[in-house]
């Protein structure tokens, strides 16, 4: 899927979180990285559709995220940082049905969708438990379920092995790796996105170098010197 920032930018109570920014991707993987505070989320939530831009346009499949808000949502899944804020109902196979459901979709077919979802990530055993029970890596890995059960056509991944230990943090970052779907990855963890062809690096609110990982890493650890 093409999506397109025209010019868009955004600022909060005026002031900039993301300054005017005219680019387009298409890449199966795309990684972004930058300092604390530089506009990578922000960023991420307007390529996604979950903000609109305050100036300037984002087209997300040929559809503007402003005037098309409805047909737009949907088209991309979010998997946050902390997963434990997006698994909400008390067992982990009814809070992956519960996206299905809200899309229209009922009865045995939810129970399928739901059962192939964990079953694509290995995770098939934890569909009876209560998410406050589940290791990080396991929380990430329902989270990702739930997302990838309602067929986005763009997976955001905004620093999703901040908070894992190093056993959990191999198990998402090979389930990333594997992932044939389209997927943007947000990620202090510079190992996750070192193999990708394009990844931007943000800084203070503006595009700072946009190519292939070994440089755009290089230009980070510049900029963060
Ligand atoms: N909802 C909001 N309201 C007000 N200010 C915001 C909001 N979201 C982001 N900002 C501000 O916009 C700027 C960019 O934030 P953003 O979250 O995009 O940074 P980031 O690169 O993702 O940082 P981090 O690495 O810490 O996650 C920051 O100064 C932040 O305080
Ligand atoms: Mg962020």
């Amino acid at each position: 899927m093409r999506i397109e920032f025209h010019d868009a930018g955004m600022a909060f109570e005026g002031r900039t979180a993301l300054s005017p920014l005219t680019l387009a991707f298409e890449q199966t993987r795309l990684g972004v990285i930058g300092l604390n505070g530089s506009g990578k989320s922000t960023f991420a939530r307007l390529a996604g559709g979950l903000i609109k831009p305050n100036s300037g346009r984002v087209l997300i499949d040929g559809l503007d995220s402003a005037r098309d808000a409805a047909k737009v949502m949907g088209l991309c899944g979010f998997i946050f940082q902390n997963p434990a804020n997006q698994i909400i109902l008390p067992l982990v196979g009814d809070d992956i049905a519960l996206g299905l459901k809200a899309r229209g979709i009922k009865g045995a077919a939810v129970t399928a969708a739901v059962e192939a979802a964990a079953e694509r990530l290995g995770i098939t055993a934890l569909l009876v438990r209560r998410p406050h029970e589940l290791s990080g890596g396991e929380l990430q890995l329902a989270a990702l379920a739930a997302v990838l059960a309602v067929q986005p056509k763009l997976v955001i991944f905004d620093e999703p092995t901040n908070q894992l230990d190093l056993k959990n943090r191999a198990v998402v970052a090979r389930t990333i790796e594997a992932l044939p779907e389209q997927a943007m990855v947000i990620s202090h963890d510079l190992e996750l996105i070192a193999g990708f062809e394009r990844v931007l690096v943000f800084h203070q609110g503006g595009l700072a170098f946009d190519g292939p990982a070994a440089e755009a890493i290089a230009h980070y650890r510049m900029l963060a010197a």
